[in-house]
């Protein structure tokens, strides 16, 4: 970064009126933000100078540097060896053993952190819950016990079906202390989407509540649970339900619990087992561009280490911080973020059920007023929802404890960047925009903020020991502000160890585009001074309001109707979301197609994956685009599903006039 370019801020009128006309300002932005003076000073990395001596010993001497973060570990017994890799299995800390629960826990209880708050916790109908570390590690011990006592085993798959409740942290630790896997599957999706992980990862026990809050609804989580088993063709043994809302849910002899009963049959004292560095701690469904979701697989030691030191690094988190990281525990972010990252750390971490704009558009405000929240971590999607929303709702609180702020799951506009850092950063918190993935387990490339001058919409620069280039279709790296595919050449801490049960989809998803790199799925650019301006996904997975979803999936969803003959799927732009759902469908023989069929195909797919899939848009035709060999040509789909003008080459196609009836169709 050359110093002449580094400018003061821009004053708040300025900045507004040259962010107007969005996509502009992202090929031209320049306004530069420096981290102030008083936040560098005290910041564990104080300056550019600092970072690059730190990355590059990080990427030239990774056993240096690793091996000394990971004192920072507790580790049962020491390790041999940083690193082994052999593309595309890595093992970190080979040898070691460690618990991760033991690291997130017992270690705070000697000294000044045993009374500290671990989780601060606030309901949707209001109700508020703090846990000391010394609480957690009691609640998550007794609930260790429970999972014994229900035959869980070492390496035995755990599904987390629960609501934003601390009974989520409390079951995932409870299954690291035992060395159970534990799979949590997000609470908007359907029963059909249940069925097909617990099949997938063979969990033999279901954790879940009666029901959850949202948007003063009541989410049937144990219905769709019941739904998912029916017929008793999985290898479910137990369901362990949570009375969370109190509703009346049907309770299966010999397979459902309560928890709180449970309870009543064990003590607080579960030793922590000792566990190699490589035994698998998670396994987290993430859409691909085809087929059925995979199952991430996440290790022990190198992820842990790599959460822990990004919440050291990249949020500088400290003893006196209140961290709130928005995410729900069923995304990546909640798991890294919310619950292993700050606790590993010591810190104190908030946690909420409901959504944003639950009772009012105010609810983050408000909960950042009361508890004084000082780091503050939320998605591109809900900053736009508030811009939208107006600045009333942020002006009746004092948001003056916050002193750093994040962003994560897609590309932040320079706008909604310019908006979080005026009016919620009061333009004095450094933001950092962090670019990751479900495989990477944690922050790869992101501003450091006493350090990273910033510029609103790029995820900046790479984080330590990742070593990230930006390639052409035969790997060679692109030139300045041209477009690539992004790649990282060296194996990092918490990278994926695998894709559950399917070694060979593992490596050709992400380790044969370019062998012995891993393929990101992200195009993106550098700018002049080598910052990384991600572009989105190049693959078919759609960015939605920060949640992926895979294209192929949505297709499938939809043919699994009776009246569908055929659908593709795509995404078009959408102001808040980032991506609209966007379907193309042709129907079977006879059917009458029209509003009703396109809401009855929405509500469909909502059915079969969830909620968090439902189509923004269903268009019927009587053909699909095609090649002459039969691909669907989904480029031509994007451009009329944006309602933009066909442009490029179209010889391929096989029948011209099935552009002009698409572009024609609508919903209605
Ligand atoms: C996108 C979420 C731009 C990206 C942690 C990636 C981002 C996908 C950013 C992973 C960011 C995430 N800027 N794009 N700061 N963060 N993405 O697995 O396309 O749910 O590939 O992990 O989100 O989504 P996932």
């Amino acid at each position: 970064m050359s110093k002449k370019k580094a400018a003061k801020p821009a004053p708040k009128k300025a900045a507004a009126k040259k962010s107007a006309g969005k996509s502009q300002t992202i090929m031209t932005e320049n306004r530069v933000f420096k981290p102030s003076a008083e936040f560098s000073k005290k910041a564990r990395v104080g300056s550019m100078a600092e970072y690059r001596r730190m990355y590059e010993e990080s990427i030239k001497h990774p056993d240096k540097f690793f091996g000394r973060e990971a004192k920072e570990l507790q580790w049962q017994k020491p390790y041999t060896k940083v690193m082994e890799w052999k593309c595309p299995n890595a093992k970190w800390f080979v040898g070691g053993k460690l618990n991760v629960s033991e690291n997130c826990l017992d270690r705070h209880l000697v000294g000044p952190n045993k009374t500290k708050a671990a989780l601060i916790w606030e309901g949707e109908p209001g109700e508020k819950r703090v846990l000391t570390y010394q609480q957690l590690h009691r609640e998550v011990c007794r609930f260790a016990n429970v999972l014994k006592r229900n035959k869980v085993k070492k390496g035995d798959r755990v599904m987390i079906y629960l609501p934003m409740i601390p009974e989520a942290a409390i079951a995932m630790l409870a299954c690291t202390r035992i060395g159970a896997i534990h799979s949590v599957v997000f609470g908007g999706f359907s029963a059909e989407s249940i069925k097909d992980r617990v099949l997938d990862c063979g969990a033999k026990i279901v954790i879940t509540s009666d029901g959850g809050y949202r948007r003063g609804a009541v989410v049937p989580l144990k219905k769709n649970v019941d739904d998912a088993l029916k017929g008793g063709d999985t290898p479910v043994e137990t369901v362990i339900v949570f009375r969370r809302t109190g509703q009346d849910v049907h309770i299966e002899e010999g397979r459902d619990v309560w928890w709180h009963r449970e309870l009543e049959y064990v003590d607080a004292h579960c030793p922590a087992a000792v566990l190699d560095s490589e035994a698998p701690l998670f396994i987290l469904y993430t859409s691909g561009s085809t087929g059925k979701p995979k199952g991430i697989l996440h290790s022990t030691a190198g992820y842990l280490l790599h959460a822990q030191m990004t919440c050291k690094y990249v949020f500088d988190l400290r003893d006196d911080d209140v961290y709130w990281c928005t995410a729900d525990v069923g995304w990546v972010t909640g798991h890294s973020y919310m619950v292993y990252g700050p606790l590993s750390l010591g810190a104190t971490s908030l946690m909420y059920e409901g959504a944003p704009n639950w009772p009012e558009n105010d609810r983050f405000w408000k909960i950042i007023e009361e508890y004084a929240v000082t780091v503050f971590y939320t998605a591109p999607t809900a900053i736009r929802a508030f811009m939208k929303w107006g600045d009333e709702w942020l002006k009746k609180h004092d948001l003056s404890s916050l002193r750093l702020l994040g962003t994560v799951g897609e590309p932040i506009n320079p706008e909604a960047w310019m908006w979080y850092h005026t009016q919620v950063g009061s333009s004095k918190c450094p933001i950092v925009d962090t670019w990751w993935q479900t495989e990477t387990g944690g922050h790869m490339i992101t501003p450091i903020p006493g350090a990273t001058p910033t510029k609103p919409g790029t995820a900046t620069l790479p984080f330590f020991g990742v070593d990230v280039a930006i390639v052409d279709d035969l790997g060679k790296e692109v030139g300045k502000d041209e477009q690539g595919k992004l790649v990282i050449r060296k194996p990092w801490p918490s990278m994926l160890r695998g894709i559950w049960g399917d070694k060979k989809r593992y490596h050709e998803t992400y380790w044969s585009e370019f062998e012995g790199w891993y393929f990101a799925g992200d195009g993106a650019r550098r700018d002049k001074d080598g910052y990384i301006w991600i572009i989105g996904r190049i693959d078919d997975v759609l960015n939605v309001a920060g949640h992926r979803l895979g294209t192929a999936e949505v297709e499938s969803a939809l043919v699994s109707h009776p009246s569908v003959a055929e659908a593709a799927v795509v995404g078009r732009p959408d102001e808040m979301k980032g991506q609209g759902v966007v379907c193309f469908v042709t129907v079977k023989e006879g059917i009458t197609t029209g509003r009703d069929l396109a809401d009855e195909l929405k509500k469909h797919v909502r059915k079969v994956i969830g909620p968090v899939a439902t189509p923004d848009e269903v268009r019927f035709a009587a053909a699909l685009p095609k090649t002459r060999s039969g691909k669907i040509m989904r480029r031509l789909l994007k451009q009329i599903a944006a309602g933009e003008v066909i442009k490029g080459d179209t010889t391929t196609l096989e029948d011209l006039s099935v552009i002009a009836q698409l572009a024609a169709s609508g919903e209605d």
